[in-house]
């Protein structure tokens, strides 16, 4: 058995999978489902980092005790309050009674408010050090990767980092859980989906935590979902730095709502364009038909976004609008933004995709396009005008 969850010195993966899940948080799908990690060491002082998911607290349980069989957990680490990681708390400490819980100041009132738990605890403070015997434990608090009680546990002893939502990524854990011993081919496009969806607006509070987690001496990164970190943090951390600088590949994201086709042969045009001027990485999304999380991923990933409406109602269209809002809610920074659209009798979106993003730090490229009704030569020749011009400014940064 504990060949089969021990990760390093006495440390065990006691995590779950969630198969059954259609939608994280209730608006991001999940094709490959996802897992919520929990951690075991079983030091002479047992600790639990984090929990899983209430729904699935009969099988956490029984892996914690295949462990432990009678022994009790002694204390649980929360390193993140997020119901998908502290679901089970209230579950677990109805089993574990005397368990000590370990947390930051902001920690316990959201432990007492969701689960009504109360009793013994141990507050951290930055810095803090807690000792379960042959692993020494030492905490760095990391607000706002994702919530503003968010902490880290490094284990000094072994260099395990547990990090929380950081270094996260979409899917289940399909028998192994070690980088070294999986197919990560599905994780990579899944880790940028992650990020760019649920900590995508954090840019700010990831950098400030890889700062101060350079120069530790990490072995292994135990985030609280998707796989274990050893061989590949180098490449993980690379993708959590390069996001949350904002920071992007040469590439056009075209993203355009159409109701009867005549956005969409603008969409087709631009892209045509681009592709003509040398521009290979180009991905078209009708946001009627492409989840959000999947366009957004894709913004996270490319320099250039090029987003197109028709005018409905004397407005954007609303799943545009949509779309905007979430690119706007992430502070997306670093974009070159193109603008174009349709309309039957007024026009009106453009104008009002131009005032909204202005409310962004997105560079404006070209000059917005607008066509009545339907495609004619001269509305052609600006879709190309914009395309160039978003084609000529990628193509400046090659230098
Ligand atoms: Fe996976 Fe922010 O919780």
């Amino acid at each position: 058995m504990n060949e089969k969850t021990l990760i390093k010195g006495k440390i065990h993966y006691v995590g779950v999978n969630d198969r059954q899940k259609r939608l994280f948080e209730g608006m991001w799908p999940l094709p490959n489902g996802v897992s919520y990690n929990s951690y075991l060491i079983d030091d002479d002082i047992v600790a639990l980092v984090d929990t899983v998911d209430a729904c699935y607290f009969e099988a956490y349980l029984r892996k914690i005790r295949a462990i432990l069989g009678d022994r009790p957990v002694q204390y649980l680490i929360i390193n993140h309050m997020e119901p998908d990681h502290s679901g089970s708390i209230r579950l677990i400490k109805q089993q574990y009674p005397d368990m000590v819980i370990v947390g930051n100041k902001q920690t316990f009132g959201m432990i007492e408010g969701f689960y009504g738990v109360t009793g013994d605890r141990y507050e951290v403070k930055e810095g803090d050090f807690l000792s379960l015997g042959r692993h020494c434990l030492r905490f760095y608090l990391t607000p706002m990767v994702h919530w503003p009680e968010t902490m880290m546990t490094f284990d000094e002893t072994e260099g395990v980092l547990f990090a929380g939502d950081a270094f996260g990524c979409f899917g289940t854990l399909d028998g192994g859980f070690l980088d070294t011993r999986i197919d990560l081919d599905k994780y990579w496009e899944e880790m940028t989906r992650y990020y760019s969806n649920i900590v995508g607006k954090y840019g700010n509070p990831v950098q400030k935590a890889l700062a101060k987690l350079n120069g530790l001496p990490i072995q292994a990164v135990c985030s609280t979902h998707g796989p274990v970190w050893t061989e590949n943090i180098p490449r993980v951390a690379g993708i959590y730095d390069r996001l949350s600088r904002y920071e992007a590949e040469e590439g056009v994201v075209i993203a355009y709502g159409s109701m009867y086709g005549h956005t969409e042969q603008m969409a087709e045009a631009i892209a045509s364009e681009l592709s003509a001027q040398g521009i290979r990485h180009i991905v078209m999304h009708n946001v009627s038909k492409s989840h959000p999380s999947y366009i957004l991923k894709d913004i996270f990933k490319y320099r250039g976004l090029i987003i197109g409406s028709p005018t409905y109602c004397n407005h954007i269209y609303p799943e545009v609008e949509a779309l905007l809002d979430k690119i706007l809610l992430r502070e997306v920074k670093n974009r070159y933004l193109g603008l174009f659209g349709s309309f039957c009798w007024a026009g009106a979106a453009v104008k009002r995709m131009g005032e909204l993003t202005e409310k962004g730090k997105f560079e404006p490229v070209g000059d917005p396009v607008e066509m009545k009704q339907a495609m004619t030569p001269l509305a052609q020749e600006r879709c190309e005008q914009l395309a160039q011009a978003m084609a000529d400014r990628l193509k400046k940064d090659r230098h």
